[in-house]
């Protein structure tokens, strides 16, 4: 059965719910195996990260707790930079730091995160995403867990949105190329 995309803005499924869920669950599974006897915080950037996260973190068999970051990026491209507008709650000092993102772009932001969240000295960091927009990419990430890698074009559902619309799809779609030009 094909599923009926809610807004004719949508082009199609990119990934289906079905998908997402069996990569969820292998990565984990990855997760609970590599971090075995210890327990990890898992870190999230609001708002679009949440909704991997809650998935994620409720399939990990390992104790672990979460806590969030939120920021604002100014400026286009690699002359971009980014303010923390939401800190963590926790301390991370001695802790296993497992940074969890929704989808990593130019990966200016999770750079800058790292960074920040390196001084603080975890006992160890890693960043897990969901989907990789890999052709994007204008810095080196340490990218250790990766769902799926996705092709440059406008995705909204599981976390990803169009001016905070559609967030909540249990799928990923792509937008048609007339409604979305780069800016
Ligand atoms: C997305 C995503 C990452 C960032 C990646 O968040 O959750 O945090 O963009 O982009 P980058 O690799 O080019 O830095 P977004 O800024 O869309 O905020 P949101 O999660 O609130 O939607």
């Amino acid at each position: 059965m094909t599923l009926r995309l809610p807004d004719p803005r949508m082009e199609r499924v990119l990934l289906t719910e079905s998908q997402i869920d069996a990569v969820v669950g292998e990565l984990a599974d990855q997760v609970a195996a590599d971090y075995s006897g210890r327990d990890p915080v898992l870190v999230t950037v609001l708002r679009g990260g949440l909704f991997f996260l809650s998935d994620l973190c409720r399939r990990i068999d390992l104790p672990l707790t979460v806590d969030f970051m939120a920021v604002t990026s100014y400026g286009p491209g690699a002359a971009g930079s980014v303010r923390i507008t939401k800190d963590l709650d926790d301390p991370v000092e001695g802790r296993d730091v497992l940074v969890v993102e929704d989808i990593i772009d130019t990966g200016l932001t999770l750079n800058y995160l790292l960074r920040v969240l390196r001084q603080r000295r975890p006992a160890s960091l890693a960043v897990c995403t969901l989907l990789d927009k890999d052709v994007r990419r204008l810095v080196d990430l340490p990218i250790v867990y990766r769902g799926f890698s996705v092709p440059d074009r406008f995705l909204v559902g599981y976390g990803l949105d169009l001016e905070g619309q559609w967030r909540e799809l249990p799928y990923v779609a792509t937008l048609k190329d007339e409604i979305w030009e780069r800016g």
